[in-house]
């Protein structure tokens, strides 16, 4: 069982990107990435969706290399350059492929930066949506060369990580007249929620993403597994690993960003 996040990504492409969302998007990835350069480092996005932050990768001077295990989000990343003013500049490389996979992790090490690895490697909630997240983690560990940066966001443990669990796996099983009911009634009741709990406007997205799309994600993600703090910093430690950054999760089930650097 797993959910069409490329299709999804069809769908926001197609009716939810402009140009203000694109810069929206290269703008919280900037200031995500404050105190690290960018401009001329490798970049390798796993799981990079529907692109945005692959694009404002290469938007901003990386040579950036993309991966996805659903060839629908490789298909949107070509389509979303445009936003990004991107097509005469460097050249992006996309993988279609599973992060728990030796031989894409292979064709990935090679792809650009040869076997030492690449300056920056992203994965922004994806891992937890691999069915291994523990084994996708140390293979996108695998993929950093010493001295460089993973940025990682995995969902937060919390009480109520099994009821989504069910809920999700219910949403990828579900006749679609079925999975618009769960939509519906999870998007009024996350805007209500997230209101309460961050006194923030849902509506008013970050990243360059819309709130209709993002609940669609929210509640159709699966596979679907979490992390506290302590556990995804233990095994960056044992993997050479050091925790530079860490950005809580603004709701209690939402992703906790990650910056760590690798030890030379
Ligand atoms: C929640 S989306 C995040 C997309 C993007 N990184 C973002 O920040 O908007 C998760 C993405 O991970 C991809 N994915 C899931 N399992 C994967 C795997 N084993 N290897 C590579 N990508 C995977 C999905 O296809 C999807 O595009």
């Amino acid at each position: 069982m797993q959910f069409d996040f490329g299709e999804n990504w069809v769908e926001f492409s197609e009716n939810a990107l402009t140009w203000d969302r694109a810069m929206s998007a290269v703008n919280d990835f900037s200031a995500l990435f404050r105190g690290i350069a960018i401009e001329s480092k490798t970049f390798l996005d796993i799981g990079c969706g529907q692109g945005l932050s692959l694009l404002s990768a290469e938007a901003l001077g990386a040579r950036v290399v993309g991966c996805d295990i659903n060839s629908k989000c490789i298909a949107m990343v070509r389509r979303n350059r445009k936003y990004f003013n991107a097509m005469d500049k460097n050249k992006v490389t996309l993988v279609t492929g599973s992060i728990l996979e030796d031989d894409v992790v292979q064709k990935l090490r090679q792809s650009v930066a040869g076997s030492v690895g690449y300056d920056i490697v992203h994965a922004w909630g994806v891992l937890h949506h691999t069915g291994d997240m523990r084994r996708a983690l140390i293979n996108s560990i695998s993929l950093v060369k010493p001295g460089g940066h993973l940025v990682v966001a995995i969902y937060n443990r919390h009480w109520s990580n099994p009821a989504w669990k069910c809920i999700k796996a219910l949403y990828c099983v579900s006749p679609v007249v079925i999975q618009k009911s769960i939509v519906c009634f999870f998007y009024f009741l996350l805007i209500f929620a997230k209101m309460l709990v961050t006194g923030e406007n849902p509506l008013e997205k970050q990243r360059g993403m819309d709130f209709y799309h993002d609940v669609v994600d929210w509640v159709g993600g699966y596979p679907y597994e979490y992390a506290g703090k302590n556990e995804i910093d233990q095994i960056g430690r044992d993997h050479g690993l050091e925790l530079l950054r860490f950005i809580p999760a603004k709701v209690p089930t939402g992703c906790n960003e990650y910056i760590f650097q690798k030890r030379p």
